[in-house]
């Protein structure tokens, strides 16, 4: 009878999955279910009383973008297993009205139910929205495997992930601060590029000063390098945003933005 408790005890102990709160399957059934939800206009199953926003405002999910079924053209998703968390950037140009559409969802701690969305949806008259760009580089990238998963050995843990995306938030407000820019880098911003997808491509392009990021709300995936942030971009009443970067050994190599309204010059 010990024994047989000592067994199951130790065979626990070992099968037990590091700290994570979440299962990688339970986050890409989420994420597979929201990306099948927004094609077909049909809502994903939430948690009661689950939190719903657009663009950082409160919104009623059933007169919502998830309601309207989009012409989806381009989908990727993050995977945060420690936050319990996932991102979709969903590209619809070919959509009438055409959107780019980033959504971070949240889940309970047993990882089975959703218990907020908070999207950020951009279409025509957002800075410098055009998801024809937005899609053509997308594709360009995925040509190169830019976003494919990084062998496990290469990794980066969450916290260096993390803080190149906070090195490059804190640069617009900080023009001394040291950001871990690696080459080719580009930054896809709405549609518009700052490269040309050549080897020699450099994000280090100069930003504005005096420009603080703040309420950022992170979710990071180190199987691919990842992190998508949503932010105000420009103090606390600032522009609904979302940063998704890739880093590759501690470097930036590609950053998309999605940005709702427009930013003055
Ligand atoms: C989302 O992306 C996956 C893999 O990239 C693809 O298989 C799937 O068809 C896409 N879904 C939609 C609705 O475009
Ligand atoms: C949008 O992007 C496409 C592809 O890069 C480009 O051909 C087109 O000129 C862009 N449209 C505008 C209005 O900038």
């Amino acid at each position: 009878m010990l024994r047989t408790i000592l067994v199951t005890t130790v065979c626990a102990t070992l099968a037990a999955p590091s700290l994570a709160a979440c299962t990688l399957s339970q986050l890409q059934d989420i994420t597979a279910s929201y990306v099948t939800a927004q094609s077909s206009g049909k809502l994903p199953a939430l948690a009661s009383g689950a939190a719903y926003t657009e663009n950082f405002q409160a919104a009623d999910i059933s007169t919502g973008v998830l309601t309207k079924p989009l012409v989806i053209s381009h989908n990727r998703s993050l995977h945060d297993t420690v936050a319990c968390a996932t991102f979709t950037e969903l590209i619809a140009p070919n959509n009438s009205p055409p959107y780019v559409l980033g959504s971070q969802i949240r889940l309970t701690d047993d990882g089975t139910k959703i218990k907020s969305i908070d999207s950020i949806i951009t279409t025509n008259g957002d800075w410098l929205f055009n998801a024809t760009g937005t899609l053509y580089w997308s594709q360009q990238e995925d040509l190169k495997a830019g976003w494919e998963v990084i062998p496990e050995e290469k990794r980066d843990t969450r916290e260096v992930i993390q803080a190149a995306a906070d090195a490059y938030f804190d640069l617009f407000d900080d023009h001394s601060v040291v950001v871990p820019w690696g080459t080719p880098c580009d930054r896809l911003e709405g549609g518009l590029y700052t490269g040309t997808g050549s080897e020699t491509d450099s994000c280090n392009l100069g930003v504005p000063d005096g420009i603080s990021i703040v309420n950022r709300r992170y979710v990071v995936d180190e199987t691919v390098g990842s992190v998508d942030v949503f932010v105000n971009f420009g103090g606390a009443s600032g522009n609904p945003d979302s940063h998704n970067f890739r880093i590759v050994d501690g470097k930036i190599r590609y950053v998309h933005t999605m940005t709702f309204g427009q930013i003055e010059d």
